[in-house]
């Protein structure tokens, strides 16, 4: 008999009752160090006091009011992602998918309204997840993610990851947008070197079409810098975001210019949820705290540490792992064993970590990790490898 809960996932034998920064606990009182945080999106830790202050103080305020009304809130929300990034406005979202969604509506209405209707392909590359709706999974292509679905959503031209100076040769007059994760999570941490998004910026601006990145995972700090884009020193047009942004309370946004959103006039898009005002509070509370200087420098040097310590055990277990990747606090064990088998066997070791392809094992710590806790969490992927 079917389960009552749509039997979709894998789950693992585990039930959390109870979340404290980055500790999840079962009912029987058993500690987890959580390496996944809900997969890239406890920026802050399970039930940070801060956050909860503000959930806690706009939920005997206000919960939800429909966009037919100005909403503070989201204004605020909106403000604050204006200020401290290249975008001119957002719209707000619940998930990562629905803001795949809008990105690429926005792109092809752009060249729609600019009389250049025929532009409605979007470039995507191999290895990149973008989300399940019918549009998101046409974007990324994979056999894995499409089979059993059609038909898809046409429009889309998928590259090889890693084949950068073939990418002006596949820009055609029909397409609208290339469409790239700056570090490609669900692919298995693979970061995209900054000379490559360069030369997309560049190959985008000469052949006439849009940038879009997909910072859903890598975006919000958790790379060491605000937006991951950011160390590439090149902006995009459309940039989506969601995950961390809500510190766990699901939000998500597309950030543009002017000039890329200004097809999106009053009736193109809209969302029942999106930018209600206690995701807003809890966003812009998220947006405070992650956009601090003093903030980013915290986690570059966490990251620092975690990275040196990943090395040692990597040189320690030379069966088990074959290299450390990624970015500030998005990191990636290259595993030779099945990333999934080293996941269990964290479970027996009371610590949490989070499979990827590439045969990657991810590791997605709350920002807010302390020194002690890295000790901790190595220590426990040591004896994890070493079970194996
Ligand atoms: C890069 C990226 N884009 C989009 C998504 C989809 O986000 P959501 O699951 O919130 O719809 C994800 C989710 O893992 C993601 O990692």
């Amino acid at each position: 008999m079917i389960s009552s809960v749509l039997p979709t996932y894998n789950r693992a034998p585990l039930a959390f009752v109870k979340g404290e920064g980055s500790w999840l606990i079962e009912a029987d009182g058993r500690r987890f160090l959580d390496l996944g945080a809900g997969i890239a999106v406890n920026t802050l830790g399970h039930a940070n006091p801060e956050l909860a202050e503000v959930l806690k103080a706009q939920a005997d305020t206000l919960w939800h009011v429909s966009n037919l009304y100005k909403i503070p809130a989201q204004q605020a929300l909106a403000d604050k992602l204006v200020e401290t990034t290249f975008a001119d406005t957002c719209f707000f979202t619940n998930s990562g998918t629905e803001a795949a969604e809008l990105a690429i509506k926005m792109a092809r209405k752009y060249w729609y309204e600019k009389g250049q209707p025929e532009k409605i392909e979007v470039i995507t590359f191999e290895g990149c997840f973008h989300g399940r709706s019918t549009g998101a999974i046409a974007a990324s292509g994979s056999e894995k993610m499409v089979k059993g679905f059609g038909p898809l959503m046409p429009g889309f031209v998928h590259l090889p990851f890693g084949d950068w100076d073939a990418v002006a040769e596949h820009v055609s007059e029909k397409t609208a947008a290339i469409l790239i994760e700056p570090v490609q999570g669900e692919g298995g941490i693979r970061v995209v070197p900054d000379e490559a998004l360069k030369l997309l910026r560049q190959i985008a601006d000469e052949k006439g079409c849009l940038l879009i990145f997909d910072e859903v995972q890598c975006g919000v700090a958790r790379t060491g810098k605000l937006f991951a884009h950011e160390y590439a020193g090149v902006i995009p047009d459309i940039m989506m975001v969601a995950k961390g942004i809500g510190g766990g309370f699901p939000l998500g946004a597309v950030l543009a210019t002017e000039e890329a959103a200004s097809g999106m006039v009053a009736g193109t898009h809209g969302s029942t949820y999106g930018g209600n005002p206690l995701g807003c509070a809890i966003g812009l509370k998220v947006m405070e705290i992650v956009s601090d200087p003093a903030f980013l420098a915290e986690v570059n040097r966490k990251a620092g540490l975690f990275r040196q310590k990943l090395e040692g055990l990597v040189a320690d277990h030379p069966d088990v792992f074959e290299a450390v990747r990624g970015e500030g606090l998005m990191l990636g064990l290259k595993c030779k064993v099945a990333p999934a088998d080293l996941v269990a066997k964290g479970y027996e070791q009371g610590v949490l970590t989070v499979p990827a392809a590439d045969n990657v094992v991810r590791l997605l710590p709350a920002l807010n990790i302390s020194d002690d806790e890295i000790t901790e969490a190595v220590a426990r992927i040591d004896a994890a490898a070493s079970a194996l």
